[in-house]
């Protein structure tokens, strides 16, 4: 798959370590930044990695923050984004299978390189369960989205 990956300051030591894991399992990685400590705001990092999986320039986002909150919330406000803030291993399957999520986030300040890790890998290796109930709970999700997006 194409992954894109971005990350704000507090989040990029460890999109750094998940790029080069991810490309060790044998996926493509975009890395949208950022690369070093200086300040910047993660709405802009959501947005671009985002706009790339809607676009269909990449197949899924990894988007990291120090607790991956921000991130997730930016990037559940683009239309056609499903992001999961996932800290744990049951959470990653789940997502995928009932959710169809195609943004995953994580917190560097929340959880080391090992957890991320398999984290990813899960989030990546499990496929949507295609469940009927779980196809119908989306496709509302879909519908609200375009019921509350406003137009001009
Ligand atoms: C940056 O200090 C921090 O606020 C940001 O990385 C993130 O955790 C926000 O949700």
């Amino acid at each position: 798959m194409k992954i894109a990956i971005g990350a704000d300051h507090a989040g990029f030591r460890l999109k750094d370590e998940i790029k080069a894991y991810i490309e060790e399992l044998g996926h493509q990685v975009e890395d949208y930044g950022c690369t070093c400590g200086d300040s910047v705001d993660y709405p802009d990092y959501a947005s671009e990695v985002c706009l790339k999986v809607v676009e269909g320039q990449a197949d899924r986002g990894i988007l990291i923050c120090g607790t991956g909150i921000g991130m997730s919330i930016a990037a559940n406000k683009i239309p056609g984004i499903r992001c999961a803030l996932v800290h744990d291993l049951f959470s990653a399957k789940a997502t995928r299978e009932h959710n169809d999520t195609n943004v995953l986030a994580m917190g560097e300040r929340v959880i080391g390189p090992g957890v991320a890790q398999e984290i990813v890998k899960v989030w990546l290796e499990t496929e949507f369960s295609q469940g009927p109930r779980h196809i119908n709970r989306v496709n509302k999700v879909k519908a609200l989205e375009e019921k509350y997006t406003l137009h001009p």
